[in-house]
């Protein structure tokens, strides 16, 4: 089961594909997750990527396709996979289509996490994310039961620096601009599913499954 998960920036995404990922037993591929431990690392792609995501920028489509299309095709995605966070522009989803369709191989559902701009920001000023492992949380919806401590690993909680409200208005511009024509782009193909992500979470988990299946 191949899945893209499309949503506008803290719609969703990756806490939707974490538990997806957990109950069909196939990897979660987070773009901003790879860059983010790059970043973390000190490695050339991470230093490149963060001066884009640290303006809500894209980072380029050449920084992005090759990793990906390189990811995909790991023994662990043989079942499948989710990706979480790409593709993000038309050129990225035209990429890997490409790449995909020279194995043989498609995309089976681009889900589509619905929710409107003013529930965002709210939202991202709550988020905290574990230094260490990753784990999201939010103070409000998610707590951790220790404050500012991972439930998962014992790490440190941080606010993403890209959380900051007005990084959130302009990855939330960007998103307008360069993401959300994918909509279409996945509507044309057939494989469009769309959800409420303004319930909760376990609710649009099962809106999820339901499209998934058992
Ligand atoms: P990325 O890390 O992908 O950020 P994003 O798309 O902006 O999405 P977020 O991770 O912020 O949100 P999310 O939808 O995953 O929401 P979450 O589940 O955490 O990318 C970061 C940057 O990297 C980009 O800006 C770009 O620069 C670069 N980049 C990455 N991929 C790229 C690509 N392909 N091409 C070019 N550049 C790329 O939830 C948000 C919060 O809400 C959490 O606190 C959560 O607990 C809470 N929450 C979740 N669901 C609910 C719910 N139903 N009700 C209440 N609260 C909820
Ligand atoms: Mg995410």
């Amino acid at each position: 089961m191949k899945i893209i998960m499309l949503g506008a920036p803290g719609a969703g995404k990756g806490t939707q594909a974490k538990m997806i990922a957990d109950k069909y037993s196939i990897p979660h591929i987070s773009t901003g997750d790879i860059f983010r431990a790059n970043i973390k690392e000190g490695t050339e792609l991470g230093q490149k990527a963060k001066t884009y995501m640290d303006k809500g920028l894209l980072v380029p489509d050449e920084l992005v396709v090759d990793l990906v299309v390189d990811r995909v095709q790991k023994d662990d995605c043989a079942k499948g996979y989710v990706l979480d966070g790409f593709p993000r522009t038309i050129p990225q989803a035209e990429a890997l289509d490409a790449a995909l369709a020279k194995l043989n191989d498609k995309v089976d559902y681009a889900i589509n996490v619905e929710v409107p701009d003013e529930n965002i920001i709210k939202r991202m000023s709550g988020r905290r994310a574990c230094v260490a492992c990753g784990a999201t949380y939010h103070i409000v919806h998610i707590p951790t039961k220790v404050e500012g401590i991972c439930d998962r690993c014992g790490a440190e909680l941080i606010l993403r620096d890209d959380d900051k409200p007005e990084t959130v208005k302009k990855r939330l511009d960007v998103y307008h601009d360069q993401t959300q024509p994918l909509i279409d782009y996945y509507t044309n193909s057939g494989i469009l599913k769309e959800v409420d992500g303004t319930v909760d979470m376990k609710d649009v988990f099962a809106a999820i499954i339901d499209i998934l299946g058992e």
